[in-house]
């Protein structure tokens, strides 16, 4: 299914990006050790919702190849053609997560890696709260965000003008605690992309899991 959006920021830098993206990241350790968390604890033939899925690569790939069944959302629709045809196995859609309906506990895993930065902080916040809702109780959750405390900085990433905004790394841990979620583990790297122009950046990975009951009040 494709429901094009047009005129997104995060669109218009990550539609340029396209597979170099996925060159400069691909590497990550750390990424692959936030997969591995999810692939001990999922049952067989689970559904994973992955939140701006990218290139499809890690993410997506190594979920379906262990037999889950995949929906990834991302806003590029050069992101969402390159998944597609990358992981033929998975489901990709291009719409902005930020207006997408998701039912209520309907994924056994949420997945979110490095996809809120260029959204507001409340929309980050109610996003995630969103996303724990969609997860069924005792679903699993991984974020990983680079823990910058910083709102609409206008930086340069990977030779693209983007404008990004984040939280410190025990404001990220407070807004999916608020969420009803609860931090299993967490990891924090300095990561260095493959990429003449990238910066190292300072990443975070939290794997958490839906309370099975709701918070009391
Ligand atoms: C930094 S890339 C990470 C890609 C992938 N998650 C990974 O880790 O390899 C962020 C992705 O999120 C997508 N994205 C950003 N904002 C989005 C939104 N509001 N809705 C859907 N996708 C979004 C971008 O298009 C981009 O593909």
């Amino acid at each position: 299914m494709v429901d094009e959006e047009h005129g997104s920021p995060a669109a218009e830098v990550f539609d340029a990006l396209g597979i170099e993206y996925e060159k400069a990241f691909a590497s990550s350790s750390a990424h692959r050790a936030s997969l591995d968390w999810l692939l001990a604890r999922l049952a067989p033939g689970s559904r994973v919702l992955d939140v701006g899925s990218g290139t499809g690569r890690p993410t997506a790939a190594v979920l379906a190849a262990a037999g889950h069944r995949v929906l990834g959302l991302d806003v590029s629709p050069v992101m969402v053609e390159i998944a597609s045809r990358q992981v033929p196995e998975a489901e990709f859609r291009c719409a902005d997560v930020r207006r997408t309906p998701l039912e209520d506990a309907s994924f056994d895993a949420v997945c979110v890696y490095f996809s809120l930065l260029q959204m507001t902080r409340t929309e980050q916040a109610e996003l995630v709260a969103r996303l724990a809702r969609a997860l069924r109780p005792g679903g699993l959750f991984a974020l990983a965000t680079v823990p910058l405390d910083v709102e609409e900085f206008d930086g340069v990433f990977m030779g693209q003008p983007v404008r990004v905004t984040g939280f410190a790394a025990e404001d990220v841990v407070a807004v999916v605690r608020a969420a009803g979620l609860t931090v299993q583990s967490q990891e924090s790297v300095m990561f260095t992309p493959t990429h003449a122009d990238a910066m190292p950046e300072p990443q975070l990975f939290l794997h958490c899991r839906r309370e099975e009951t709701e918070p009391a009040g």
